[in-house]
């Protein structure tokens, strides 16, 4: 990850890098702010995302306010076994994927200042709360992000963390998904978009590919703006089956094969 300037305070994080979340200390403003945010992308769901994230968000009474993350992570448990971990921002990839291994979602705990309302680049408690929780109530999904996380602990010994951080790109942030001819957004990136979340839907501009493993783990992304390329899932089952094989042999051969610009 280098060093970026992260403006997340890692003084207090564990070995693990998670923190408390401190719920009662988020301001009045901040849970605001927070609603605006889930009532603005509110108003777009219900045309643009995935029926598993629909469905989930219901049962989450998560639209007053920053939610606590331990009454969330109850509910979690019971339904697919995972938790919420606290994070002061992003974190190392072995911490990352040492959580998702074990079952437990990194979620930021700071939002988002006012002027950042559209558009901001580091992950806040917005995106990772609304784009990513949900979806981990649903089984197939939450079994995925698991074994995820086991490969990229074996990636990282593998020196191949370039190629499933693509995959991850792809899917769990940017990720479409086609159901009976209609396009759907899973990804979080677009959950929690307010403009992207339409354009990767129905914008003619974008690439819309079929999902194709070694295709998405040699096509690069850029951080900074809209996507130029998303890749449409059937269903979480393909993601599933597509992703089971070993990868060994995978990353082997894409050491010697260029990739591709994302806008080609
Ligand atoms: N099958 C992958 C491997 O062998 C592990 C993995 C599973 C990676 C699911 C991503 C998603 O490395
Ligand atoms: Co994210």
């Amino acid at each position: 990850m280098g060093k970026p300037q992260l403006r997340g305070d890692y003084s207090r994080a564990g070995s693990d890098y998670s923190v408390e979340q401190d719920w009662s200390a988020y301001s009045a403003q901040e849970h605001a702010l927070y609603r605006r945010l889930f009532e603005r992308q509110a108003k777009l769901v219900p045309r643009y995302a995935c029926r598993e994230w629909i469905q989930a968000i219901a049962g989450l009474d998560a639209a007053g306010g920053i939610p606590d993350f331990k009454k969330i992570s109850v509910k979690l448990e019971k339904a697919t076994g995972w938790e919420i971990v606290p994070v002061p921002g992003l974190i190392p990839d072995e911490a990352f994927f040492t959580h998702l291994a074990n079952r437990r979602f990194p979620v930021t705990v700071w939002l988002r200042k006012p002027e950042e309302f559209d558009y901001i680049v580091e992950p806040d408690v917005f995106h990772d709360f609304f784009g990513h929780v949900p979806l981990l109530f649903d089984r197939v999904y939450a079994d995925h992000l698991h074994e995820y996380g086991k490969g990229g602990l074996k990636a990282m010994r593998l020196d191949a963390v370039k190629w499933l951080a693509r995959l991850y790109w792809y899917t769990i942030e940017f990720g479409l998904m086609k159901v009976n001819d209609e396009i759907k957004a899973y990804g979080a990136g677009l959950l929690s978009s307010g403009g992207e979340l339409a354009f990767s839907v129905e914008d003619p501009r974008p690439r819309r590919r079929p999902f194709e493993l070694e295709r998405i783990m040699r096509t690069e992304y850029r951080i900074d703006r809209y996507q130029d390329t998303y890749f449409v899932l059937d269903s979480f089952e393909q993601l599933m089956r597509e992703t089971a094989p070993d990868f060994t042999p995978i990353y082997a051969r894409l050491r010697g094969l260029p990739s591709f610009d994302p806008a080609a």
